[in-house]
């Protein structure tokens, strides 16, 4: 039986919650053949707590050996209080960038069953399959400086400094392009050429991209802020949206509500293929953060999670047929009217978090 390497980083929040989840899910797998070798360590506050940094160099090792990580969230208010570079999402942060996580791919698709899920109309988000490729590893998220100076007067100056090169975009453009071909073939590239310089180059850069490597690809450029109004008034004239670190996040979560929740939203951090192995570094995380709000109470939707999951089976171990069953299984799951409460049907009783992995589950034995 083939074996695959999976560090699990459940981190703080909900995340250790639908982390125990996706376990479930991974035992049923290697119960049916393929098998994984998984290890576990801590990220975030809990890193921060045990270690005092928001992840320790042996976890970082450990990620760089993986064949691939699956991250839970970081973060809550009881590190409100602690340094900024050890705050528990920094230790995120660092695993993008350590790890050469440049394109993070965030599919939201609203399951059939969920069309009524969404604060908008059916009709708006009824068979949505959207794409968004968020850049994650440039931008403002890491451009330098980035500090806080304090004046002559006593006043004090924060910088960020959002930062794109040609060579970042390039390779964000190429790899948007290389996903629509393989859906609806269509690219929106966002950015606010209007008054960034990162975006006019943005710009420059997907227009030369798709004229020399993807002229037959549909392309069009849309302002950030513009995108977020059309996501929400018509978000089914997008296919792939190719945007940078922190458009892509807000625009993220927009998208996260066309699908019901933000417990619905899966994504797949990836880094450059290597040329000799053909295998990429990936970090499989889902897009909502530790809601302090809900932790501890078993009432965390699990699937965003176990979508990331999905995502690994199909992009790091080319399981594709272990990936659309595992689609299949939350959709049936979701059809049957097991839901947790955030995207329950109204007047319908909610199931708590253990009850979805349990009747994804169940589900896997029965489509198998
Ligand atoms: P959040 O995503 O944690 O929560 C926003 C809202 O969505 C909350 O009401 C929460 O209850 C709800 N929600 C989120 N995930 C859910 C799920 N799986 N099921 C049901 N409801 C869910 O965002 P926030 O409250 O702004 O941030 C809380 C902390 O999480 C902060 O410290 C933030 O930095 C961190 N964060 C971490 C990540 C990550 O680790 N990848 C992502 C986003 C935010
Ligand atoms: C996300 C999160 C992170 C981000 C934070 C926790 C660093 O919001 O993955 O969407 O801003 O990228
Ligand atoms: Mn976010």
């Amino acid at each position: 039986m083939a074996t695959h390497k999976l560090l699990l980083l459940p981190g703080d929040g909900i995340g250790p919650e639908v982390m125990r989840e996706v376990e479930k899910i991974v035992g049923w797998f290697a119960r049916n053949g393929v098998g994984f070798e998984t290890e576990a360590d801590l990220v975030g506050g809990a890193a921060y707590d045990a270690h005092g940094v928001s992840i320790s160099e042996a976890a970082m090792a450990r990620a760089q050996e993986a064949d691939a990580v699956l991250f839970g969230a970081v973060g809550g208010p009881k590190w409100d209080g602690v340094p900024y570079a050890v705050r528990p999402e920094a230790g995120l942060l660092r695993l993008r960038k350590d790890l050469g996580l440049f394109a993070n791919l965030r599919p939201a698709i609203c399951y059939p069953a969920l069309a009524d899920a969404s604060s908008l109309k059916r009709e708006v988000v009824e068979g949505l399959d959207i794409m968004i490729v968020r850049e994650l590893t440039g931008g403002v998220y890491f451009g330098e400086p980035k500090e806080i100076v304090t004046l002559e007067d006593g006043s004090q100056r924060a910088v960020d400094t959002q930062l794109y090169t040609t060579g970042e975009i390039e390779r964000i453009a190429r790899v948007a392009f290389d996903l629509a071909g393989k859906r609806r073939n269509k690219v929106s590239s966002a950015e606010k050429s209007n008054v960034m310089k990162t975006g006019v180059l943005w710009r420059q850069i997907v227009t030369r991209i798709h004229r020399e490597e993807f002229p037959a690809t549909q392309l069009e450029h849309v302002l950030a802020d513009n995108c977020a109004m059309q996501l929400v008034r018509n978000p089914k004239q997008f296919d792939v949206i190719v945007t940078d670190n922190l458009f892509g996040d807000i625009l993220s979560d927009i998208a996260a509500m066309l699908t019901g929740s933000l417990g619905m939203l899966p994504s797949a951090s990836l880094g450059a293929v290597d040329p000799k192995t053909g295998s990429r570094k990936a970090l499989y995380e889902p897009v909502h953060g530790s809601a302090p709000d809900i932790a501890g109470k078993g009432l965390a939707n699990p699937i965003a999670m176990i979508g990331s999951f999905g995502m690994a089976l199909r992009y790091s171990f080319g399981l594709i047929e272990a990936a659309d069953m595992l689609d299949r299984a939350i959709a049936n799951v979701l059809a049957s009217g097991t839901r947790t409460r955030d995207i329950a049907a109204p007047g319908a009783n909610a199931v708590g978090t253990q009850e979805i992995g349990d009747a994804i589950v169940k589900e896997l034995s029965a489509l198998s």
